[in-house]
């Protein structure tokens, strides 16, 4: 399916996503968890930024787990407000979270802030994407401009389901673009 607009694809993508059911969704989160760990990019990088999933995203609370117990230093982020937009902040485990902006889980008052330049590997949401690295997020620009300000190159790989993917998907000049995409059939690079 062609759509002209980001809309339609975050409309046709959000509900397949919803009509997933849990059990398929755990076995494609089991294989997407296992590609990503076994990956240069995650066994090379010691500070990893990863978002929080939440409902029907690619899982990445097994992930945090287990790179905590792994020694990595993970950081996560957190919308203070839509003005003040995305920031990122280092967790321990899960007890330093808890829900903050639409419900999503975010790292407690007291987690130190992670500066932009420390990150080494970036583990990236998002509703449909192509193959030529393009990205579409949910509408807000959280990620579009916190990845504008980061001063050099750190790898952004996207976990997605592989129905996420589509041949070509429409872009603004302000759209970041990503290295990859992990999905349950695929580790694509561009
Ligand atoms: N670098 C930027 N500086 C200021 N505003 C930006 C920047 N990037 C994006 N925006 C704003 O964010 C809004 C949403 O952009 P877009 O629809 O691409 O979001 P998205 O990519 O789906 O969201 P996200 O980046 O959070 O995943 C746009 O209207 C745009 O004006
Ligand atoms: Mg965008």
């Amino acid at each position: 399916m062609i759509f002209t607009s980001k809309k339609e694809y975050r409309e046709e993508v959000l509900t397949r996503r919803s009509d997933t059911s849990n059990e398929i969704r755990e076995q494609w989160n089991e294989i997407i968890f296992n590609k990503l760990i076994s990956s240069d990019y995650y066994k090379k990088s010691s500070v990893i930024f990863t978002f929080v999933s939440f409902k029907d995203e690619v899982d990445t609370h097994r992930f945090i787990e287990y790179a905590l117990k792994d020694g990595k230093k993970i950081c996560v982020p957190k919308v203070p407000s839509k003005k003040q937009g995305m920031e990122v902040y280092f967790i321990n485990s899960f007890e330093d979270l808890k829900k903050g902006y639409f419900d999503i889980l975010e790292p407690l008052e007291g987690c130190i802030k992670a500066s932009a330049e420390e990150i080494d590997f970036i583990l990236m949401p998002g509703v449909a994407f192509d193959k030529q690295g393009n990205r579409i997020g949910y509408g807000a620009g959280f990620y579009d401009r916190f990845l504008s300000e980061l001063k050099r190159q750190v790898p952004k790989i996207a976990l997605a389901y592989d129905f996420q993917l589509y041949e070509k998907v429409p872009t603004d000049e302000f759209d970041v673009k990503i290295d990859g995409v992990i999905t349950e059939k695929d580790f694509i690079t561009f």
